[in-house]
């Protein structure tokens, strides 16, 4: 019996909308940043939680299953088992462990190595045809393990990388002009972590680029000035975990507008982790790092042609190197 007569119909149903289904593995700070932003953001019509500690699982399954009063309609379930991913459109990975205070992100690789072993096959068994999204630290080593042990065309295995850091640098730059974050066009690419790269040479606020800007509105600056604006984004997460222990809520919103762009084929670009061989002269080996990318259901549609300065295609370069001699260790 159910709740509801069937109207008489007088015409065929029109197609409805495609069902989108997106899984989150690891539900502690970021992964229920994560969800609970993909979730106010309306982005998915099945939410899949997966976790090894189950009734930590349980716990925030429920908790977010009671906001459904106040939420757009999302079918939200869990287990630690990994069939609940199953037919997922976008896996994003966020399992595994944290820095402590002081601790560089390159220091966690052993640890979640070996985790990612056992949950990459698992997503990729049960959705084939999923694009997997790498939050887990190091991200770009661990994005290229996740390319690797998935088999994926390298399209649809993309870090979160530098997305986040760009967002700080745009705060940073904003609230030294006192403009508005979204009216500041900027990159941060390479590593997400110690070696990144600020692309000051193509910076625009309002379409006007940064540099003839600050001279136009005679804000003295100088190159010190711009260091230090960079400085303050490598040591942002520094910062909050040393404050709060770790770094969730930007981190969700940062992952929630790359699954947007991703399944509402946005075609928007974002700098995230991308199999960057090639590109700006890096050679010397397969390496992950983001670089301003084109994202779209497809998942990485292309990789924007942006002009680099010598100094900063050779800091790019070396953010590479950075990255590459860690993943020589890793004998995969
Ligand atoms: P957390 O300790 O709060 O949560 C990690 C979760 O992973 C725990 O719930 C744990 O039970 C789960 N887990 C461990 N092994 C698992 C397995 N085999 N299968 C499923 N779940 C498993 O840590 P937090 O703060 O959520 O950070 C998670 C990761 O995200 C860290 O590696 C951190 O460095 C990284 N991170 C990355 C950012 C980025 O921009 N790429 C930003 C912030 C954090
Ligand atoms: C962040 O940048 C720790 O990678 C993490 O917030």
């Amino acid at each position: 019996q159910s709740f509801f007569k069937p109207i008489q119909r007088t015409e065929p149903p029109s197609p409805t909308k495609r069902h989108t289904k997106i899984s989150v593995v690891g539900t502690g700070n970021v992964g229920m940043a994560i969800a609970q932003t993909i979730l106010t953001q309306g982005l998915a019509d099945e939410l899949a939680l997966v976790d090894a500690k189950a009734d930590k699982l349980q716990g925030e399954m429920l908790d977010l299953q009671h906001a459904a009063a106040f939420l757009p309609r999302t079918k939200i379930i869990a287990s630690v088992e990994y069939d609940v991913t199953a037919r997922s459109d976008l896996c994003i990975v966020t399992a595994g462990a944290r820095q402590i205070p002081g601790e560089s992100r390159l220091n966690l690789l052993q640890r979640n190595l070996a985790l990612f072993s056992h949950i990459i096959p698992q997503l990729v068994h049960y959705s084939p045809h999923s694009i997997l999204m790498i939050v887990s630290n190091p991200v770009d080593v661990l994005t290229y393990v996740a390319w690797k042990l998935s088999g994926f065309p390298s399209n649809r295995v993309i870090g979160s990388g530098t997305n986040l850091d760009s967002s700080r640098f745009r705060f940073l730059i904003a609230d030294h002009l006192d403009v508005n974050a979204q009216d500041v066009q900027a990159y941060i690419v390479g590593e997400h972590g110690d070696s990144s790269v600020a692309l000051w040479s193509s910076i625009s606020v309002g379409g006007v680029p940064i540099l003839s800007f600050l001279q136009m509105q005679q804000i003295a600056y100088e190159k010190e000035t711009l260091e230090k604006i960079h400085r303050a984004v490598t040591e942002s997460a520094y910062e909050v975990i040393r404050l709060k222990g770790y770094t969730s809520w930007a981190i969700g919103y940062s992952v929630a507008s790359l699954a947007r762009a991703l399944l509402r084929d946005q075609r928007s670009i974002h700098p995230v982790s991308v199999l960057a061989k090639g590109f700006h002269g890096i050679e010397g080996g397969e390496v992950f790092l983001s670089l301003p990318a084109q994202l779209g259901r497809g998942g990485v549609l292309g990789v924007a042609n942006v002009h680099l300065t010598d100094e900063e295609a050779q800091r790019l370069r070396h953010s590479a190197k950075t990255i590459l001699e860690v993943q020589s260790q890793l004998g995969i």
